[in-house]
């Protein structure tokens, strides 16, 4: 595994992701666990980004605090079940930019098609923190890493909640400078490309669509 791979072992994680893949968890608590990953999943992911310096006033002294510095930070969801993610994200950074890159998987040859495109203007200089829960054969994500490049980026994060070897191993091939945080590795892909055990479709889970 990449030294840029990070995957998640911890309890909380573990039990919210329990309940996200039950086929009997409704939509309302799907997208609540999900913000709820993605901001325990942010904790860790955030953990190196810029900082500043700055002289606090308390009510006994004046002390100077490390904090997090402004505009260093967009968070970019792929549409549309990247969505699901950014509450978790700007409840830890609200102020936080946020960009869109949309693209969808084509069904039958599992390739993705691009659609939309906006990111912050000044994306060059900032720590893209690219979200989608689904990491399958790694070609979504793999593109839009792409697009973040091109557009100048230099420090890129993804955070994925599930990924098949197959995603994670394409990421790495395709990216090895990039961070990859995941919240659980799974077993396989099955022959429609969904990832086993998986939760099913996240974006349809989130937004109802099924
Ligand atoms: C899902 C998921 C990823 C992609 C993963 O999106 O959210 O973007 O598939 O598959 P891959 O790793 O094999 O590329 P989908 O294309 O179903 O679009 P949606 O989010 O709009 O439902
Ligand atoms: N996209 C999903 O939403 N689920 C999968 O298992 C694979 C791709």
């Amino acid at each position: 595994m990449n030294k840029n791979t990070v995957i998640f072992n911890h309890p909380l994680i573990s039990h919210k992701i329990a309940l996200l893949r039950d086929v009997n968890t409704g939509t309302r608590q799907f997208r609540e666990l999900v913000g709820e990953i993605a901001m325990l999943m942010a904790y860790e992911a955030l953990k190196d980004i810029e900082t500043v310096e700055k002289e606090i006033t308390t009510p006994l002294e004046t002390v100077t605090q490390k904090t997090v510095k402004e505009n260093s930070v967009a968070i970019i969801p792929i549409l549309r079940a990247g969505l699901g993610m950014v509450n978790g994200v700007q409840s830890l950074l609200p102020t936080a930019k946020v960009g869109h890159i949309g693209l969808y998987r084509d069904p039958k040859t599992l390739t993705p098609a691009d659609y939309y495109c906006k990111l912050p203007e000044n994306i060059k200089d900032m720590t893209a923190v690219l979200l989608d829960p689904m990491l399958a054969t790694g070609g979504s994500a793999s593109e839009a890493i792409g697009y973040l490049k091109k557009s100048g980026c230099k420090k890129i994060k993804l955070m994925s909640i599930i990924a098949a070897p197959q995603g994670i191993e394409k990421i790495e091939t395709d990216h090895p400078d990039i961070q990859l945080y995941v919240a659980c590795k799974d077993g396989k892909l099955n022959s429609e490309g969904y990832i086993v055990p998986g939760l099913g479709d996240a974006g349809d889970r989130l937004f109802g669509t099924k």
